[in-house]
């Protein structure tokens, strides 16, 4: 027997039911390969383990986030609709878990305001995504904006999840949530009870911040740096050509400093392993220059996203299935919201109506 088994009388540990992953996006037209490289990638890994670990996952078009800033009325329809194409083009297989859109499930805000009750405002205001954002829209902040962080927390504390697969800008609305939970917890969670809500951890990818072609800022649609994930091949090589690399790197013959070089961030996301090598070694060893470091992303990206482009297609041709896809999405998530709001409420010392 070796030291690490366990002795003969260990029982084995206790089986509860399997974790739960919730993520979200907003639908802000189609994607980019920052969200594809920092998140999305991991939802679809997720979606693969649950096949053999039966994580539940729960995947979110946050509609309601979306317009906390200016919007296009006329818009917001189709591009939750491109947002679903983009999931579930890109892998997310809604025979293996669930997807829908927050406003189907009107106990998202319910849960939302309570929270509003018991977070102090300072702790909003140190966020850095609102002073980013409130930068952007100086004209009109909306206390939306301001409260964004709660409705977040909501998202993900009414289906108790506590995998959340994210990029790195937001760890911070992470902190926040699993704050909101202890606040809660502390607060309304009977002594010896089990608590209201578990505290949920980011996932990150290994690749959970991509900068834009600009090399100055992460990736971003409304900085127009970006490469979009349903973009034609020509269009992403062409990109590719101008993008910024290691600015010390002036001439070919320099070694090149990868760690630094957001096209070797990108090979990591999509390049088999041992290119991914080969393309650490030729860069430091100035055997390859960007070009051709360049040149091999853009032959990958475009195995990689060739798929994900005619799938999207295809799918963009059947909206009826998409919009089937989101309902069933909804009637599940409105009974699992349904039950925590029951115990929420009445944790809460709120009256249930009679009947
Ligand atoms: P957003 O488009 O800002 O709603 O982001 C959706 C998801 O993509 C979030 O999990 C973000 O953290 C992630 N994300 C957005 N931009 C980037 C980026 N440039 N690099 C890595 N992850 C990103
Ligand atoms: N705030 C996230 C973003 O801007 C989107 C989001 C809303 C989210 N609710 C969520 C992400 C719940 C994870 C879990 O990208």
């Amino acid at each position: 027997m070796t030291e690490q088994a366990p002795a003969p009388t260990d029982k084995p540990a206790p089986k509860g039911p399997p974790p739960r992953v919730f993520s979200g996006m907003q639908p802000s037209g189609t994607l980019h390969l920052g969200n594809y490289m920092g998140a999305l990638k991991t939802w679809v890994d997720l979606v693969d383990e649950s096949r053999r670990t039966g994580l539940d996952c729960i995947f979110c078009i946050v509609d309601q986030h979306a317009i906390t800033v200016d919007y296009d009325v006329k818009e917001l329809r189709a591009k939750v609709v491109d947002a679903a194409v983009c999931y579930l083009a890109a892998g997310i297989d809604p025979a293996q878990c669930t997807l829908f859109v927050q406003s189907h499930v009107p106990q998202h805000t319910e849960l939302a305001w309570y929270f509003n009750t018991i977070m102090p405002m300072g702790e909003l205001g140190r966020m850095t995504q609102f002073k980013e954002k409130s930068e952007q829209h100086r004209q009109s902040v909306s206390t939306g904006l301001f409260t964004y962080p709660l409705l977040m927390a909501a998202d993900i504390l009414l289906y108790r999840a506590t995998i959340v697969p994210v990029g790195e800008d937001q760890v911070q609305h992470l902190e926040f949530s699993r704050e909101v939970a202890r606040k809660f917890n502390g607060r309304f969670t009977p002594k010896r009870a089990r608590p209201t809500f578990p505290e949920p951890a980011p996932r990150l990818s290994a690749t959970p911040r991509i900068m834009g072609l600009d090399g100055m800022h992460k990736m971003s649609k409304s900085r127009g740096n970006e490469i979009g994930l349903l973009e034609e091949d020509a269009s992403i090589r062409k990109k590719l050509k101008g993008a910024f690399t290691d600015p010390q790197r002036m001439r070919r013959d320099d070694p090149g400093r990868p760690e630094i070089c957001n096209i070797y961030t990108m090979h990591r996301a999509v390049s088999p392993p041992a290119l991914v090598e080969e393309v650490q070694r030729s860069c430091t060893s100035a055997s390859w220059g960007c070009g051709d470091c360049k040149e091999a992303l853009g032959n990958n990206l475009s195995a990689h996203l060739t798929p994900i482009r005619l799938k999207a297609k295809e799918l963009t041709a059947k909206p009826e299935q998409v919009h089937d896809t989101l309902a069933d999405g909804a009637r599940r998530c409105r009974a699992i919201a349904e039950e925590t709001m029951r115990e929420v409420r009445d944790r809460m010392g709120l009256v249930p109506a009679k009947g």
